[in-house]
């Protein structure tokens, strides 16, 4: 049950989540949370893309019951879902992070801790979920290689790194509201920071513009390349995966680097305003990286059939962002849990319906997408 002021209501689909955390949260809060950057565009073009993905389900298989359970890179998963790093939880729950992850453990799913949450990574840990831990690029190298001992030391199982930040996108509504942080939620990875602690950047107004993209492009480098994996890699032994991959010649270039895996993400569209869908840049990423590491997926996914049509298309599995806060922002911690029971519930049904034992069946479901849904392979190395 999604409890709200007028009572509690049953989750009927994350559509239900979504609307009680809309009544549950001040607007600008809100906005932060569902805004994309520039005009939107692709914010709404991931769902149209999804929505335009079709299964044939197959016929008289015997199948009674889909069984979603599986792994994501070594970590044991009841389905192949993760939790998308978000920073900041704390924003929409005082429990933050903290009841996030106790919901990804209680679901028997993976929880990736952004490195700007809003609670430790060594207390997000110690709840025992299944905990990856996302990188950005700190300006200064020590602090990141700190950072990666730290996530190392708290016992998180992979490292996940985003490559899609060099600057934060322009989240037009964010910079409407002039948003900035409360003083109770903090960077706490960065405590160090000049610009993490109560009363930094992050929580000065800035008129005309957001605190929290001031106090990013402050805090991160923006000049990341293709050489600074190396310097990653010699300093860790836990799998690599980079999010925010979408080009089928950076996928190519991540795997003869060595990642171990990576998210096809255009950020929930939050980023390049204009990308294509995440769902639409999966085939080609897929095709090109031909099963020599699992290829993730992420940006709309808003229920199990959405999560059917990733594994159908290649992925081994997705992330899911804003749902998972509109449970917290809802209903704390029994809220994100209900949410992702409901992916479970959803997914399981829809594997039967189409026919589908295990999830390797599902990979070999039949799509078909309509013209144009589909990446059009025309890009250069740059
Ligand atoms: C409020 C919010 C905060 C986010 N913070 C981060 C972050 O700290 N690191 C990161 O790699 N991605 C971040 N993302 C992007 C998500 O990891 C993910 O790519 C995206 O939300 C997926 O799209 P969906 O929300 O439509 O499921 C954030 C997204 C949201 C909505």
């Amino acid at each position: 049950m999604i409890s709200s002021a007028s009572g509690s209501r049953a989750l009927f689909d994350i559509g239900d989540a979504e609307r009680a955390a809309f009544r549950a949260l001040p607007r600008h809060v809100w906005d932060f949370i569902d805004g994309g950057s520039g005009s939107e565009s692709t914010l709404r073009a991931n769902r149209t893309a999804l929505d335009q993905v079709c299964l044939t389900p197959r016929a008289l298989t015997g199948v009674t019951h889909g069984d979603c359970a599986g792994e994501l890179l070594g970590s044991p998963v009841s389905m192949p879902v993760a939790v998308a790093p978000m920073a900041y939880q704390r924003l929409v729950h005082p429990d933050g992070e903290l009841a996030l992850a106790r919901a990804a453990r209680s679901a028997g799913v993976v929880f990736i801790a952004s490195m700007l949450s809003s609670r430790t990574i060594e207390a997000i840990a110690g709840v025992g979920a299944e905990t990856w831990f996302q990188l950005y690029w700190l300006r200064d190298r020590d602090r990141t290689e700190e950072l990666i001992k730290r996530a190392e030391a708290s016992g998180c199982r992979a490292l996940v790194l985003t490559v899609d930040v060099p600057r934060m996108g322009r989240r037009l509504r964010d910079m409407r509201n002039a948003f900035t942080l409360p003083n109770t939620v903090t960077a706490a990875n960065l405590p160090e920071s000049p610009a993490a602690g109560p009363g930094s950047t992050a929580h000065r107004e800035q008129p005309g513009g957001s605190a929290v993209m001031v106090h990013t492009a402050e805090a991160l480098d923006p000049a990341l390349s293709w050489a600074d994996l190396e310097w990653i890699r010699d300093r860790t032994g836990l799998p690599l995966v980079l999010k925010g991959i979408m080009d089928p010649a950076d996928a190519s270039r991540a795997v003869d680097a060595g990642v171990d895996a990576m998210v096809v993400s255009n950020h929930g569209g939050r980023q390049l305003d204009g990308a294509l869908p995440s769902v639409t840049a999966l085939s080609s990423v897929v095709r090109e990286v031909s099963g020599r590491c699992p290829v993730l997926v992420d940006s709309g996914i808003r229920s199990g059939t959405d999560v059917l049509k990733a594994l159908a298309l290649g992925a081994s599995g997705v992330l899911v962002g804003r749902p998972a806060l509109w449970g917290l922002a809802a209903g704390g911690r029994d809220g994100a849990s209900e949410v992702l029971h409901l992916l479970h519930t959803e997914l399981e049904q829809a594997m039967t319906l189409a026919g589908c034992a295990d999830l390797s069946s599902a990979g070999r479901l039949t799509t078909t997408v309509p013209a144009g849904v589909l990446a059009a392979r025309t890009g250069t190395t740059p």
